[in-house]
């Protein structure tokens, strides 16, 4: 399997800390946000990984990670020039992804568990084609949220003004190759923006959708709070990691 890290978009909810930085760029704690999605594929036994970058930043990324030798793994890097939506993003990794199934990880994840028995998993089943890493969340009007009746999920919602479960959709996705085919038949959402969700209702649909808990820490960092919040759960983890 191959790794896609998205980190592209505008990180318009953090300005001005993103006027002239990527987001991706910023500091969580010790290290710069982009090491966490590289380390998660590299914990689940991804060697080749593309990261996903807006246009003008993708100096300061090849600066900073050069081939991926520090991390065990073999990076390419690709543009998208505008901030259009996720799937948009992912759509860039077909070539790259070359008929082989794919782990996706939003740019903004920090998580602590290694997913690399799911992985393991996902790679040999051919009997679904999306497999979802869920967590149960204090705010679930920011995410992703499954609706479920009994174990199993019904529907997905994007930003849910009233969510029907606390369990968000966190930024990990597996995918089988089909994905490069599902996204160009996709519509932008009444925000404006092509949204994962719709991916990975296709695969609800038709009844080809796994999913599975996380259990260690998760966040995202994409907003002021969840990136402070990011930054105190890596540091207090880090200082315990430590004694
Ligand atoms: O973190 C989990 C959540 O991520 C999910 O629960 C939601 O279903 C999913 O839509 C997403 O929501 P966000 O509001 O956090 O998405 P955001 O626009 O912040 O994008 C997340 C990452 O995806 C971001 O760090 C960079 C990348 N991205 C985003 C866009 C819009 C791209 O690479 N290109 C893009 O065009």
């Amino acid at each position: 399997m191959k790794g896609v890290i998205l980190a592209g978009g505008k990180g318009t909810r953090m300005l001005p800390l993103t006027k002239v930085t990527n987001k991706h760029l910023l500091p969580i704690y010790n290290e710069p946000m982009i090491y966490y999605p590289i380390r998660t594929l590299a914990a689940a036994g991804i060697k080749d990984i593309l990261i996903i970058v807006g246009g003008e930043s993708i100096g300061d990324f090849l600066r900073l990670l050069g081939s991926g030798e520090d991390f065990g793994v073999n990076l390419t890097y690709r543009c998208q020039e505008g901030a259009e939506g996720i799937p948009v993003a992912l759509a860039l990794a077909r070539e790259f992804a070359d008929g082989s199934k794919v782990m996706v990880v939003l740019g903004d994840n920090v998580m602590e568990e290694s997913l690399k028995e799911d992985a393991v998993k996902f790679e040999k089943d051919s009997s679904h084609g999306a497999h979802l890493f869920l967590k149960e969340v204090h705010d679930p009007q920011r995410y992703g949220v499954v609706e479920l009746k009994g174990d199993k999920i019904v529907a997905i919602h994007e930003k849910p003004a009233n969510p029907p479960s606390s369990l968000c959709v966190t930024g990990v996705y597996m995918f089988d190759s089909t994905v490069f085919g599902v996204i160009p038949a996709l519509k932008p959402s009444k925000r404006g923006e092509v949204e994962i969700v719709d991916v990975v209702t296709h695969y609800l649909s038709s009844g080809r959708l796994s999913w599975s808990m996380l259990k260690g820490y998760w966040t995202d960092a994409g907003t002021l709070e969840s990136w402070f919040e990011a930054n105190a759960i890596v540091r207090e983890n880090s200082l315990k990691n430590k004694k």
